[in-house]
């Protein structure tokens, strides 16, 4: 694996999943596998799970990381070709990055989109001018419209907590939020929940909610919420904003929010949400604190997704 920044990058996903696993058994079986090799985890945009997740994944292969804050702390980037620099930016990404693959044996990158040019978001020209210009394999720590580390961690939690004996039936179910948030958790997790196919792939959303098709080819959506519950075992919850009216809400509806009596007509669904999560807008205290919730097991996965990424990459150096 050269990059990581969607899973299209994954030769096999299934082999990922179960190198992810046995880092949980034994997270320092790879120990020296890093050692004289450094990371740099640069953030555009604030984060906590992904980047602690990925400090400790590092730490374990024996890397040394180091995090810059680049969108709070460095000189502000600017990413177009050809720009006159007469603005608001100071250095460009084809001067800045050459340099940090010079420091650096890996970089991650956290991005979020504008929510306001679709075509410029989904070009996502942010990594692409890192990839291009840095020189070194570059990780995606969420893009524009991604966030494959965080879908691996997902079906690394699913193949972990379902019994895998008959065809688990998913369902992606969005929810209401008082901001516009971007596509990049469900575009991800419907892009590697097809790639994987050994699921029965519900989406369900109010009508005007549809997702770039790119991703959910191959999905069942249905706008029915309660029709689409039916039978689930994983119920993936999350709220983004409109990718047709883009960056829009067109709905804060407050019945979209799962509640225990929603749930009765799954199959014991186990609930997961990425984090963070707006407590009794996105989900209920009832739904996050109850026996069924998985998101803190979710999150804890984050360092084997990423360690299994990172270590594939080391290997690849
Ligand atoms: N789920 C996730 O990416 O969390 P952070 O934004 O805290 O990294």
């Amino acid at each position: 694996m050269r990059n990581f920044t969607s899973v299209k990058d994954v030769a096999d996903i299934g082999a990922l999943v179960e190198k992810a696993l046995q880092y949980k058994s034994n997270p320092l079986k790879d120990k020296a596998l890093g050692a004289g090799k450094r990371m740099g985890l640069l953030f555009l945009n604030p984060s906590m799970r992904t980047r602690l997740s990925t400090q400790v994944a590092a730490a374990n292969l024996g890397m040394e990381c180091i995090v810059f804050n680049i969108g709070s702390e460095g000189w502000a980037l600017e990413f177009e070709e050809g720009t006159i620099m007469n603005g608001t930016t100071v250095e460009h990404v084809k001067d800045a990055a050459p340099v940090l693959g010079k420091y650096f044996d890996i970089l991650g990158l956290r991005t979020f989109p504008s929510l306001k040019n679709k075509a410029d978001d989904y070009s996502e020209l942010y990594i692409q001018q890192f990839i291009k210009y840095s020189d070194i394999p570059v990780v995606s720590l969420e893009s524009a419209t991604l966030h494959p580390l965080q879908s691996l961690t997902d079906l690394v939690t699913i193949i972990e907590f379902l019994s895998l004996k008959k065809k688990p039936k998913i369902v992606l179910s969005w929810a209401p939020h008082v901001k516009a948030l971007p596509q990049c958790v469900a575009n991800s997790f419907a892009e590697w929940v097809n790639a994987w196919g050994q699921a029965d792939f519900v989406i369900t959303h109010p009508k005007g909610y549809e997702l770039d098709e790119k991703f959910t080819k191959g999905a069942a959506i249905i706008h029915d919420q309660a029709k689409a519950l039916a039978g689930a075992d994983i119920v993936y919850v999350k709220n983004w904003s409109a990718f047709t009216d883009y960056g829009k809400i067109l709905s804060d509806d407050s019945n979209w929010m799962l509640t225990n009596k929603k749930l009765e007509v799954t199959n014991k669904a186990r609930i997961m949400h990425c984090l963070p999560v707006r407590r009794n807008v996105e989900l209920s205290d009832e739904v996050l604190d109850g026996k069924q919730s998985l998101i803190t097991e979710e999150a804890g996965n984050r360092v084997w997704g990423a360690q299994a990424v990172i270590s594939e990459i080391l290997k690849s150096l």
